[in-house]
């Protein structure tokens, strides 16, 4: 018996990656939320409020969305380079980030935005791009988005808190910890040599203002 179930975890714990399991265990609801009707986004009490939390959850939703096809494309060109692992490792706390929006705009009944077809190839292409630069290359692209995205997350942590910090705790939680994760993507990007890429501030600051203008639009459309 115990056997078994030592068995189907081990199962378990190969295919959905160590990251994946410690990320769902960081990212669980708290308990003493569960009685509340909602899981994570309240329902919006007027008009006004429904719009301000269908953009963050739409620019949120389609943010993840843009940083799984970014990891796929650097995959497709340095899977099998000695960053492989680290890579998979950083896409893998993408995709948890992404289960959890989607999840969460189900649950408040948001469409995600129409550019994500477009988002698809894009974010590929960026991803696909930087690593053919080289390893370097991917590792500024990723310090460039994970640093615009920490900072769209902070920028909403700070809104929320102004507004009502008790009403959106948890949405407030999961958006503190997916930006304490892309903070770690940030810096991982910095420790493996991302700045001594050729251009890397002309690299970084084109990316960045790619990403400016993906969070405008994803709002928006
Ligand atoms: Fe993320
Ligand atoms: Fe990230």
């Amino acid at each position: 018996m115990h056997r078994a179930a030592h068995t189907a975890v081990y199962s378990c714990s190969k295919i959905v990656g160590p990251a994946m399991i410690r990320q769902c265990l960081k990212c669980r609801v708290p308990q003493q939320l569960s009685s509340r009707a909602y899981s994570v986004v309240p329902t919006p009490r007027d008009s006004e409020e429904k719009e301000m939390l269908h953009r963050i959850l739409r620019v949120d939703h389609a943010g993840e969305y843009g940083a799984n096809r970014i990891y796929a494309g650097q995959m497709a060109v340095l899977g099998r380079s000695s960053l492989g692992p680290l890579i998979q490792e950083m896409w893998d706390q993408e995709k948890v980030h992404l289960a959890k929006f989607t999840e969460i705009l189900a649950e408040s009944r948001v469409r995600p935005t129409a550019l994500l077809p477009f988002w698809n190839i894009a974010g590929f292409v960026l991803g696909a791009s930087s690593a053919l630069l080289g390893k370097e290359g991917a590792m500024a692209c990723t310090v460039a988005v994970e640093e615009s995205i920490s900072e769209h997350y902070n920028s909403q942590i700070r809104a929320l808190m102004e507004e009502d910090p008790d009403r959106y705790t948890e949405l407030l939680q999961v958006i503190k910890e997916f930006r304490d994760d892309e903070i770690e993507h940030h810096d991982t990007g910095l420790e493996h040599d991302a700045e001594s890429v050729p251009g890397y501030w002309i690299l970084k600051n084109a990316i960045q203002l790619g990403c400016k203008a993906a969070i405008y639009a994803s709002q928006r459309i």
